[in-house]
């Protein structure tokens, strides 16, 4: 690889959703023994860092985002000695360990708050955001981004406290310099640890405006993104100088405009997860794809960081439905259609991550009733649509369509009863096209998508032009096809992707584009040469290289 590449920039990433990856002691939960077990697996596949979701205690009502001790492993995922052990034998293996960060908020039973709630005059009151408010009527009219006031009244005290999320998660007080203090020795004592680095949950929300400021058109704009959290960020980059670490904050709210200010030299991070392409699955109803507005979005990050910052490159997480559902065709293109929406993906310009069980293909999940949803902002929703008229059947429909616990389902390891993910029940229903698509079933089929993200992995391993080389997009007004360019002097690719279920059309004799390019990666059995002019199939993918001698 070049010089002045960092490993974070070289390497492809993987997220385990830690409840629902590997089940090692029969109880229905994934574990840390789990991930350990299956390390060899993630480093066949080709994987230099993995990113766990939060192992920290929590009573668990947002799946561990709720977190009440910070140095302390959850029970049901393990022990801190367990930890250690992943840690030094993911080490062992060349893979790095990537932390999830939850510092807007704590859970209301973090022992902070617990004494926070005792009175107004609490040493520990400050350390969230308490404002007065009577019965009648909440200290402002702001919303929780999970539903309903973001506000919850304390009776005893008559005073509501601030949760931008649930009501068990009260916002931490970011201005109380003794909580800053106390998070920065919190996170220091991961670090010294030795991890790898942090994924930072829900970072563009820790400045709040002037409560008497109300929402714009955004409801949640009074905290997302709010002018002057850079003071913050900039005493959390401090911390993060004095290590070889990697960060990647979760920034909703953060426009590609200011991504340079995030992720440049001088940022506050190495990548943001930003929310400009991912949104466009966040219909209500599943509308039709526009192929446009995703190029659009995703084309205005790679621009505006272009040679100034990182991407972080993503179409999945635990927080969005499966993307061969959303964005592919999961009944008439499945294989096409995921390696298609990979392939797309994976070769711009940023790190990619991969989310468990993207590489196999799993798919959204037809819940059968509200009572096999366990995702609470999902259940919170599910009562909203009926209070507002919706019949149970349409109600269910739309949970369907949106509910991130689509991408929770245990992971599918083999075709056994429970998925290979365990031998007991799990927490959350098991998909049950586990049938046909799981990891055993496709390790060793040349043509399945495991082995095309086994592939995609490696081009990006062996080829420079892959990792820094400059993008540049052709055709953009096109509805079907993305089609873009990876060059450097010596090397370049081109990656072409028909994005529907229809065949695509294209004319490239209008631009200013290379000749000789030959197919390095295709979803298609021929070998199709390249053409200015031609047609692709639904969901046709190919990517082409060329050497300049
Ligand atoms: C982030 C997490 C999400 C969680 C929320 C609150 O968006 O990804 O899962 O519910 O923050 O912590
Ligand atoms: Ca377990």
């Amino acid at each position: 690889m070049t010089k002045n590449v960092q490993w974070w920039q070289q390497e492809v990433g993987y997220q385990i959703y830690p409840a629902s990856f590997k089940d090692s002691n029969q109880d229905g939960i994934g574990d840390i023994n789990g991930i350990r077990e299956k390390l060899s697996y993630l480093k066949e596949l080709g994987i230099g860092f993995i990113w766990i979701n939060p192992i920290y205690s929590s009573p668990f009502v947002d799946n561990g985002y709720d977190i009440s001790d910070y140095q302390e492993i959850l029970a049901k995922f393990g022990t801190m000695a367990e930890f250690d052990l992943l840690l030094t034998e993911a080490h062992q293996m060349g893979i790095r360990v990537i932390m999830d960060l939850v510092i807007n908020h704590t859970s209301d039973q973090h022992k902070w708050f617990i004494e926070s709630k005792k009175s107004v005059d609490n040493p520990f009151r400050e350390y969230y955001l308490w404002a007065d408010s009577t019965a009648e009527s909440a200290p402002n009219e702001w919303q929780s981004i999970f539903g309903g006031s973001a506000w919850t009244r304390d009776e005893e005290t008559d005073q509501s406290y601030l949760h931008v999320f649930a009501k068990e998660q009260p916002d931490l007080n970011w201005e109380n310099p003794k909580v800053r203090e106390e998070l920065f020795t919190m996170i220091r004592w991961w670090l010294e640890k030795g991890i790898d680095g942090f994924r930072l949950d829900a970072i563009s929300h820790i400045k709040k405006e002037d409560y008497a400021i109300p929402a714009t058109a955004n409801p949640f704009s009074p905290f997302q993104n709010v002018a002057g959290i850079g003071e913050y960020l900039t005493e959390l980059k401090t911390i993060f100088d004095e290590y070889d670490i990697m960060t990647v904050g979760e920034a909703s709210g953060v426009s590609a405009a200011e991504g340079p200010q995030w992720v440049g030299k001088a940022g506050y991070f190495d990548m943001i997860f930003e929310f400009d392409h991912i949104s466009l699955w966040n219909h209500e109803e599943q509308g039709v794809l526009d192929v446009v507005k995703l190029k659009q979005a995703l084309t205005e990050w790679q621009n505006s960081l272009a040679g100034k910052g990182w991407n972080a490159l993503y179409m999945e997480n635990h927080d969005v439905p499966r993307s061969v559902s959303a964005f592919g065709d999961d009944e008439n293109y499945w294989l096409e259609s995921a390696k298609a929406l990979g392939m797309m993906y994976f070769f711009l310009q940023g790190t990619p991550f991969i989310y468990q069980g993207q590489e196999i293909g799993m798919t959204n999940m037809a819940f059968e009733s509200i009572e096999q949803v366990d995702a609470l902002d999902s259940r919170k929703l599910y009562q909203r649509l009926l209070q507002e008229g919706h019949t149970p059947a349409e109600s269910l429909a739309i949970i369907r369509s949106t509910t991130r616990d689509n991408s929770r389902t245990p992971m599918q390891w083999t075709n056994e009863k429970f998925a290979g993910f365990s031998s007991e029940k799990p927490w959350l229903v098991v998909n049950p096209n586990k049938d046909i698509i799981n990891v055993k079933a496709q390790s060793k089929e040349p043509n399945s998508l495991l082995s095309f993200y086994k592939k995609m992995i490696q081009l990006r391993k062996q080829h420079t032009a892959l990792v820094t080389g400059q993008f540049k997009e052709y055709l953009p007004q096109h509805k079907q096809l993305f089609i873009y360019e990876r060059a450097e002097a010596s090397e370049q690719f081109l990656i072409m992707v028909n994005l529907t279920a229809e065949n695509a059309a294209f004319d490239l004799t209008t631009e200013k584009l290379a000749e000789d390019w030959s197919v390095v990666l295709t979803n298609q059995l021929d070998e199709h040469r390249f053409d200015f002019i031609g047609e692709f199939a639904p969901y046709e993918a190919r990517m082409y290289q060329r050497k300049s001698f």
